[in-house]
Order: structure tokens, then sequence, then C-alpha cells
């Protein structure tokens, strides 16, 4: 459910669409969400007859870990949830992914209800039904598919996101474009914040629910494409050190080197290149990569992203913007050549 100023709705829908929700939950949020939207989210539960304890982790990357989500845990055994209990997880995709997983295992598994509230979260990850926390040796490494059983995105509480993390959002954006929708891509030039976010928002859970309905547990290949970027931007993240980058910011540089990759591989053409480069930029989102992130550093930590399958290097490609595919061809050299293009 995609809309502005819902957020007081959520008791209440609830209540009419998933009529065998236990009454006793949990909201999962993180230190800058809780006393923003938190009591809304409280008392519109409350309202709707639910019993809502309040749990939150400190924000960032570190409370996706597995002490995290044991933390989480400890504190809904002493809040009395139990198998028919559900989690509200409010925030973004940190505390989505987070609680997500928690819900996954908690009890063998409790419904999970995603609020997002950054564009990342919003148009990608509380949609979809992945969910994880990090290990030292990698990101996302420690998870589960636990679908949502609902999703409500009030676009109101992007109104408070800083503006880097609003910007970093366009990065997922972009590569739907990129994949899945070019007059998208077109149209986000004359982006008017009041006028567009939410259409923008629906559009593009529509994009991700399209993708992920097809290949919902990653099987075929289909939902595959959604990594567009992310190969290298996983890799710039885990080697800047989580934290320097945003994981928009990183996925942006990434995004740049998929397209370099598609021209030189995938006969995409210079035009369609510099739409989307055009795009990365109008959103401040055209990262150089710094000097002290060497190469070496990069492709080491793409042979342990767990996209690699049996030591090959599966890159996603796009000929004609509005389609992707999964290059099995890319090679060292070539991946090279296109890190060089974005430094
Ligand atoms: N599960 C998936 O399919 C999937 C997809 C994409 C990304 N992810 C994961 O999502 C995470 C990134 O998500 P993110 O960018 O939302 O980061 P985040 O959850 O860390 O949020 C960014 C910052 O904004 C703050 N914040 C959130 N909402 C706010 C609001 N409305 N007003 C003010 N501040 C607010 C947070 O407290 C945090 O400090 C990564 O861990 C990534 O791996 C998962």
């Amino acid at each position: 459910m995609v809309g502005r100023g819902n957020l007081p709705d959520l008791g209440a829908e609830l209540r009419a669409r998933l009529p065998a929700l236990g009454q006793r939950c949990a909201i999962v949020t993180d230190e800058h969400v809780g006393p923003r939207f938190g009591s809304t989210v409280r008392e519109s539960l409350q309202g709707a007859g639910y019993d809502p304890a309040l749990v939150e982790v400190p924000a960032g990357e570190s409370s996706k870990s597995l002490s995290a989500a044991e933390r989480v845990c400890e504190q809904l055994i002493a809040h009395g949830l139990d198998r028919r209990s559900f989690l509200v997880a409010l925030g973004g995709g940190v505390t989505g992914d987070l609680a997500g997983f928690v819900a996954a295992i908690y009890h063998r598994g409790i419904p999970i209800v995603q609020v997002p509230t950054t564009i990342v979260a919003q148009v990608d990850s509380s949609v979809g039904g992945k969910t994880a926390v990090n290990a030292a040796g990698g990101k996302n490494l420690l998870g589960a598919f636990h679908p949502p059983a609902l999703v409500l995105a009030d676009v109101a509480t992007l109104d408070t996101l800083p503006e880097r993390q609003f910007r970093e959002g366009f990065a997922e954006i972009i590569k739907h474009g990129v994949i899945a929708d070019r007059s998208m891509l077109e149209s986000l030039k004359h982006f008017d914040r009041k006028r567009d976010i939410e259409a923008l928002i629906r559009r593009n859970v529509e994009i991700k629910v399209n993708i992920v309905s097809e290949d919902e547990f990653e099987t075929t290949g289909g939902r595959a494409t959604l990594n567009f970027g992310h190969t290298l931007g996983h890799a710039i993240e885990a080697a800047a050190g989580y934290g320097r980058f945003t994981h928009g910011e990183a996925v942006a540089i990434g995004l740049a080197v998929a397209i370099h990759l598609s021209v030189a591989k995938a006969g995409l053409t210079g035009d369609e290149r510099d739409l989307v480069l055009s795009c990365l930029e109008h959103f401040q989102l055209s990262g150089r990569l710094p000097a002290d992130l060497t190469t070496d550093a990069l492709l080491a930590a793409m042979r342990r992203d767990k996209k690699f399958e049996a030591g090959a290097i599966r890159f996603i490609l796009t000929r004609r913007l509005g389609s992707g595919f999964v290059a099995t061809d890319v090679t060292e050299p070539d991946i090279v050549r296109a890190i060089d293009a974005v430094r």
C-alpha cells in the first residue's frame, strides 16, 4: 500500500486484511525512526486492538548482525511474543532486513509487516521477501526468504530523510529504469519531489513486484537482473568498510561500471549510456572511486560475493535500456577497464 499520510491507518488495515493476526506484536525500529514515527504506529495498532511493544536498535548497518538479531529476540521473549504474534519493521532497509530475519526465525516464523521509511526500503528492500544479516565474511550471507504479510509505505515519512539518504535512494530507482522502464529514466530529469514522489514510488514497487513474482526464490534467473550494479556495489561497500559510502552511493558507482561494461560487451549505445550517467549525475550520484580503493581490493571482494558461482563472474548487463540479462562472458580484464572508466 503506497500513499501519503497513511501511516495512522496501519492498525485498521491489518485488522481488515489480516484477521488471523494475534494481538501481541512488536514494532522494531531504529533510534532515528522510532522517535519520529514510533508513537503514530503504536497508537494506530493500539487503536485497532493490538498490543504492541516498541523495540529500538541502533541506526546503521552494524545492526544487521546475528548479535543484534539475538538481542531483538530476547526482547520479544521478554515482551511475551508467541507464535501467533507478529512484527512490524518501521524504518529503512537495515531495520527491514533485521526485523524480517528475526520474524523468519522467531518461533520458526511469525508474520512480518514492513513499514519502510527510506526510498531504498520503499522501492526495494521491503518488497520481495529477502531478509538477512551480515557475517564477518560478507554482506547478507545469513538470511531467509520471508515475504511480508503487508507493506505499507507512507511517502510523507520521506520528508524527514537527510538529503544524502534521499538522493542515494535514486540509485535503485535508476537501476529499475535500466532493467525495466526506459521512459521512467527519461522522466527522472524533470522529477519534482512534491508532485511526483508518490507515483514514482508506486511505479518502482510495481517494477520490483513484477520481477520478483516471476522468480520469487531466485531460481530461474529473472530476479537476478535486480542485481544490476550490485556486484561491484557490494564489493565497494565491503572494500571501503561499511559506512564510508551509503549502499546507494556504492550501487551508483556499480551502475556506472555495469553501464560501461554493457557498452563494451553487449552493444549498448553511447546515447543510452549517457542517459543513465546523466540520471546519476542529476541526483549527485556520479561518485568516483577514490584512489585508495584499489582495483585489486575490489576484485578480491567480488570473488567473495555470493553472486560468484563456481568461480564464474555473473554480471548483469543491458543490451537495450529497459531490459537486463545475466552475462557469463565478462572477464576480469573487462571489469578492470570498466572500473578505470569511473576513476
Ligand atoms: N532485502 C532486500 O531485498 C534489500 C534490498 C535493498 C537494500 N537492502 C538493504 O537495505 C539496507 C540499506 O537500507 P537504507 O538505505 O534504507 O538504510 P538504513 O536503514 O540504514 O537507513 C538510512 C538512515 O536513514 C535513517 N532513516 C530512515 N528513515 C528515516 C526517516 N524517514 N527520516 C529520517 N531518518 C530516517 C536511518 O535511521 C538510517 O540512519 C542495506 O543493508 C541493504 O543491504 C535490502
